[in-house]
């Protein structure tokens, strides 16, 4: 029998949930729930989901509904999680998982004592020349790791036109939230200590009250250091939105990786220069396929076949504490260590 899945948030991130799930053989969207009810309607009729609403408490009383994937700005993440959680649904939540360490916490322990699982949606693991990396590093190929830099950033686009709530949130939150991830992960381990300059001359004062960049460095318990760039004031004549570049440097070798400007396919016409997703999420014969909808088809696989997602809400978790201290530590100009 076919499992449904419903979807909170139908802007830009619910859409490429949708996209998704409506994949996955053995799954159906059933539902969407958005605060603006026409938006949830407009997303319903474009994926032929059936039941749409401003209410995320009617998508979750619904028994059709067996998940539900939270793409939501991230700070209203915790209230959403947690009501799903107590509705018995399984949730997949976009990152951040929450913008507060007690909120992260809190989220855990819901779905925990509600039983359902919990997966945060740090999809880059899911792209390919990452998950490469990983490999190599755990073969060993690449000896110990030693120096990671890691650079996510957006056009001015991203914060002045795309994200309505920039000024609530952060790049910090928005993007170090996935080079965070992306640290912890290909180093195989912790982090100790954050240090993170911030600055506030662009976007402040065009009247969205939040740090234009973080550059922050991070010591992680093995002893890697890593170096996070992340930015939302690059020029809108890039020809990608985002800018995203990896060099991790092992004791026996190292890794560049460039998944934005790979030129793997570059168009140029009157609109100018272009550089067409292939990775993200490209369309082929209908289907959508690339990294961001691998990670939420990996999340219906694990409620459709009851197996562990491969991205825990302990993940999410580390990631807060981390973007936390980056907050904190760009404040008081000083490094801040974890407990
Ligand atoms: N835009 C991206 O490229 C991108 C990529 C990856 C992940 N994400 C993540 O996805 C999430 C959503 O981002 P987005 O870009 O889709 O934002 P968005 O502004 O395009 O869409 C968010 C939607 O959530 C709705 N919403 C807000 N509060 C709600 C509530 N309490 N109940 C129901 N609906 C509510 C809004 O009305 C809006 O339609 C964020 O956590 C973001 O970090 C975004």
């Amino acid at each position: 029998m076919s499992v449904g899945f419903g979807i909170i948030g139908a802007g830009t991130w619910g859409e490429t949930h949708a996209k998704a799930y409506r994949a996955v053989p053995g799954a159906h969207l059933a539902g969407v729930a958005d605060l603006d009810g026409d938006r949830a309607k407009k997303l319903a009729a474009a994926y032929g989901i059936p039941f749409a609403t401003d209410s995320h408490a009617e998508l979750l009383e619904r028994e059709d509904v067996s998940a539900v994937s939270v793409a939501t700005p991230d700070f209203a993440h915790k209230p959403l999680c947690l009501a799903a959680a107590r509705a018995g649904k399984h949730i997949l939540v976009e990152k951040p998982l929450a913008t507060t360490v007690a909120d992260a916490k809190e989220i855990i322990a819901a779905c925990e004592s509600a039983g359902v699982k919990l997966m945060v949606d740090f999809h880059n693991r899911w792209n390919p020349p990452f998950h490469k990396l990983k490999q190599a590093v755990q073969r060993g190929d690449l000896g110990e790791p030693q120096m990671l830099y890691l650079r996510l950033s957006d056009t001015l686009f991203v914060p002045t036109q795309m994200l309505s709530w920039a000024a609530k949130s952060s790049v910090a939150w928005f993007l170090a939230s996935h080079t965070a991830d992306l640290a912890r992960w290909l180093c195989n381990a912790d982090v100790k200590k954050v240090y993170s300059v911030s600055r506030s001359n662009v976007l402040a004062p065009q009247g969205i009250d939040t740090p234009d960049f973080f550059m922050t460095t991070l010591e992680l318990t093995n002893g890697a250091v890593a170096v996070m760039e992340n930015c939302w004031i690059l020029s809108e004549a890039s020809p990608v939105i985002f800018d995203f570049k990896c060099e991790f440097v092992g004791s026996k070798g190292h890794v560049n990786i460039d998944p934005s400007h790979h030129g793997m396919m570059q168009q140029f016409t009157e609109a100018g220069a272009e550089y067409p997703d292939v990775m993200v999420f490209p369309e082929v014969f209908g289907q959508h396929h690339g990294f961001a909808v691998a990670s939420i088809r990996h999340f219906a696989e694990c409620v459709l076949q009851d197996l562990p997602p491969l991205v825990t809400g302990e993940d999410g978790l580390k990631v807060t504490e981390v973007v936390c201290a980056i907050l904190e530590s760009a404040e008081k100009g000083e490094p801040v260590v974890l407990s």
